[in-house]
């Protein structure tokens, strides 16, 4: 389990998680929060993506699942602030190597929910989600986040919308990226994606108990945004 130490003088309503399927808005929602907090912004299915890629270019089976936990608990990941300009919100680093748009090739799309699946790997990188969302005043998003990684959280967030919108939406990303874009495509592997990830006997994707369900169809990045700051601020003010 990846039960660390409670700091003791930790706030819970200075943690705030954010889960829901592939290409719900968390991402966007969840640095424009973090950002008018002043807290740190951590994704966690960089994490996923980013072992997934390596495993990819050293040729590991999708299925061996030893060898891939044994990468997960020695895969140096790091994400620093962006140090290009061509939109990029982060860096992700693998040891010395700049993988921040590598991680969101197609072939990591197809790959990186059957990685997600293996206990070895989940508590290899759960362990270190925990530990920096234990230090608080974060906003951390992803799959397990209220459920598993962070349960004490005092705020949660479950941003959904429909596969097709969301399909739109990741379509989207990808031609401001200037890559290939098939909308049938994309909306098939968001769909394998979500029964994959919903499914999978640990840590699967569902909203926690106490999360505020959160339906983005129709509405623009500013309105989720209002919606969840208003979340915010009266948790917040309702415990001052
Ligand atoms: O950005 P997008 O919504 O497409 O996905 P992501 O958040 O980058 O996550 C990629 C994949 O990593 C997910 O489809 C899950 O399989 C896995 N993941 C997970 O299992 N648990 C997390 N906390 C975060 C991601």
């Amino acid at each position: 389990m990846i039960n660390l130490d409670t700091s003791q003088d930790l706030n819970p309503l200075e943690i705030i998680t954010i889960d829901g399927p592939a290409a719900s808005g968390k991402s966007t929602l969840g640095q424009r929060l973090a950002q008018a907090l002043g807290y740190l912004y951590f994704d966690t299915g960089v994490m996923y993506r980013a072992l997934t890629w390596l495993a990819l270019q050293q040729g590991i089976s999708m299925t061996d699942e030893e060898t891939l936990a044994a990468l997960a608990e020695k895969v140096p990941i790091e994400v620093t602030p962006p140090s290009k300009e061509d939109g990029r919100a982060y860096d992700v680093w693998i040891g010395n190597q700049d993988v921040t748009w590598a991680i969101r090739q197609p072939q990591v799309d197809d790959n990186v929910s059957i990685v997600s699946l293996y206990r070895g790997v989940r508590q290899a990188l759960s362990a270190q989600q925990r530990r920096i969302g234990l230090r608080g005043k974060v906003v951390m998003v992803g799959r397990d986040i209220g459920t598993v990684v962070l349960p004490e959280a005092g705020i949660k967030i479950y941003l959904d919308a429909s596969l097709e919108e969301r399909a739109r939406r990741r379509c989207a990303e990808m031609q401001a990226r200037s890559q290939n874009v098939n909308y049938e495509e994309v909306l098939q592997s968001i769909r394998e994606r979500d029964r994959i990830d919903s499914t999978r006997d640990i840590a699967p994707l569902r909203p926690a108990e106490d999360a505020v369900y959160i339906d983005s169809d129709g509405k623009d990045i500013d309105q989720i945004f209002e919606a969840a700051m208003q979340i915010v601020c009266s948790r917040q003010k309702q415990s001052s």
